[in-house]
């Protein structure tokens, strides 16, 4: 989106790469989108979460729809607000107001040629001040190469730019907010990543705002219940198996608990490349959940398929809009990451368990099954895992940095996890050999005695995920066991328990299982940090590929 007037002659322009949220990404849902009768043109990064309420409003004064898109029910709504208000930025903010959810807008309208309006709320947008020029972007980069000079844009404020002027002003009153300016240092390169050294650790500092994007609509406050329309028209599984790879599998298997404990559905993790060639045996009121970050991971869309070809119901939770399982599925509901552009899932995994955990909540409310005390507990800890994350990551990035030299030059690991950890440890162990190259093996820690512990010995270190929870006490007998073979301990725990190993790397707690959703982003740390150190290629690391589209 800029403003742009060299000389003489005028240039305003917005524009947009859509990452689809509502709709398929085809041209109709294309931005910009027209409000009225072409009165106004606005481009949108977000999700407007009651846009169906106000759908319906405007259908009912007249407005013609063209698209699937939430975005243009805001541009009609602007449109409409002009009707009620006396001026373009009045009817901006009335609409603005009116709209809740994330959302940055800019907007340009022939009623007031040279002027480009914009709006954050929740999401970002940054004011680049040129000479005799302006711009407006959802990051850095897309300005870079014109201006350096940067104002950061609060949640609720309004900036009104032509090439020769900017003012920010509040939302709410219209009254002018005091910026500074301030001049960006990062290159080209670092800022496409955030002015983080590479995407993986930029995707590990996103999951706080994931995590709040994944529940942006999902939750109706007044009522404590959780809102999934996508699957309000199927019945409850009896049964789930939930179908997966890498990573994605092992987020399954992470809800697999949450699934059993709260909504008493039985749940099987399937390995997707194994499902398929198995005669597996789907009863009638069985139900699939098919996992993939792409949607389009060749084993994962074949189990699915064969699936659907014998009479099963399908759910696809996917983070790419319009891939191929979307498509497939008899429901999809999306995760609403944003891009994952390093090869290593990180912030994918933690979306998929905060839709895993809505799911499960949403299910025990159907089947009503969960108490009102533990539905409020639920919602209330997912609804503050944003903030407690983004507080804690960059301790924990700091702690994974001091541990990483003394394990350096180990050539194998352990992770050790029991119950709703034991998937923390499979995941944690593919983090770290997928780009450090270190062999390491995720273990149910109580099954160590059957065989693996043989190989502990003191070049043979174990990571154990050790949070304050029932299982505590067992996993702390099973550190106990390794450390009887001189083997070297790093626990992830929580305050308050009380260990004796080489590293104790303590982490908040969050309640019942959403500690996970603290131990994943110190686990992707400590990997991230190691393949680092190591001069590993973090982002692409070899013979790996984004989406696996063959068998
Ligand atoms: C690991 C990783 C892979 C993917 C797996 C499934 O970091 O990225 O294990 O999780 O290839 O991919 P999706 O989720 O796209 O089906």
């Amino acid at each position: 989106m800029l403003s742009h007037h060299p000389n003489t002659v005028a240039l305003n322009a917005i524009g947009h790469t859509r990452w689809a949220t509502h709709g398929v990404p085809a041209e109709r849902n294309a931005h910009p989108q027209i409000g009225g009768n072409g009165e106004l043109a606005i481009v949108h990064n977000g999700i407007i979460e009651n846009f169906q309420e106000l759908k319906k409003s405007l259908l009912a004064k007249g407005y013609v729809f063209r698209s699937e898109t939430d975005t243009e029910v805001l541009a009609h709504l602007i449109a409409e607000g002009r009707k009620h208000t006396g001026s373009l930025l009045e009817a901006f903010a009335w609409a603005l107001r009116q709209a809740h959810g994330a959302y940055a807008v800019a907007m340009l309208c022939p009623e007031e040629p040279g002027t480009i309006l914009a709006a954050r709320m929740a999401a970002p947008m940054i004011l680049g001040i040129g000479v005799g020029e302006h711009f407006v972007a959802s990051d850095i980069p897309a300005f870079l190469p014109y201006t350096r000079d940067v104002v950061f844009l609060q949640d609720g404020e309004i900036v009104r730019i032509t090439d020769h002027s900017w003012e920010v002003l509040a939302l709410d009153t219209l009254n002018p907010v005091q910026k500074s300016i301030q001049t960006i240092q990062w290159d080209m390169q670092s800022a496409r990543k955030g002015g983080y050294k590479h995407f993986m650790l930029k995707e590990i500092f996103e999951q706080p705002q994931v995590i709040t994007d994944c529940l942006t609509g999902r939750i109706d406050e007044e009522h404590e219940r959780i809102l999934l329309p996508e699957l309000d028209s199927l019945p409850v599984p009896a049964r789930l198996h939930i179908i997966a790879c890498g990573t994605s599998y092992h987020a399954g298997m992470w809800g697999q608990h949450l699934f059993e404990d709260w909504a008493r559905i039985p749940v099987i993790p399937e390995i997707a490349s194994e499902f398929r060639y198995r005669n597996v045996i789907l009863e009638p009121d069985d139900m699939v959940l098919v996992i993939s970050q792409s949607g389009e991971t060749a084993d994962t869309l074949a189990a699915l398929r064969l699936a659907r070809e014998r009479g099963c119901l399908a759910i696809g939770l996917c983070n790419v809009v319009g891939s191929s399982i979307p498509r497939e599925a008899n429901a999809v509901i999306y995760t609403q990451a944003g891009p994952e552009i390093s090869v290593a899932s990180t912030k994918a995994m933690c979306s998929q368990m905060v839709i895993l955990s809505l799911m499960a909540l949403y299910y025990a409310q159907r089947k009503r099954l969960l108490d009102p005390q533990t539905r409020h507990e639920a919602l209330k800890a997912l609804k503050a895992l944003p903030d407690q994350l983004a507080l804690s990551l960059p301790s924990m990035r700091e702690t994974a940095q001091k541990l990483i030299q003394p394990y350096s030059a180990a050539r194998s690991f352990f992770y050790l996890g029991r119950g709703h950890a034991f998937p923390l440890a499979l995941e944690g162990a593919l983090k770290l050999k997928e780009i450090s190259y270190i062999h390491a093996e995720g273990y149910a820690s109580g099954e160590m005695k059957h065989g693996p512990i043989a190989l502990i010995d003191p070049e043979f270190p174990t990571f154990a995920i050790a949070l304050d929870d029932a299982l505590f006490p067992k996993v702390k007998s099973n550190i106990v066991e390794v450390q009887a073979r001189r083997g070297p301990v790093i626990a992830l725990t929580n305050p308050g328990t009380e260990l004796h190993v080489d590293h104790l790397w303590t982490i908040p707690a969050a309640w019942g299982p959403f500690s996970a959703f603290l131990a994943l982003p110190a686990m992707q740390l400590f990997s991230y940090e190691m393949a680092d150190y190591l001069g590993k290629d973090v982002d692409q690391p070899r013979n790996l590929a984004k989406s696996v589209t063959v068998e």
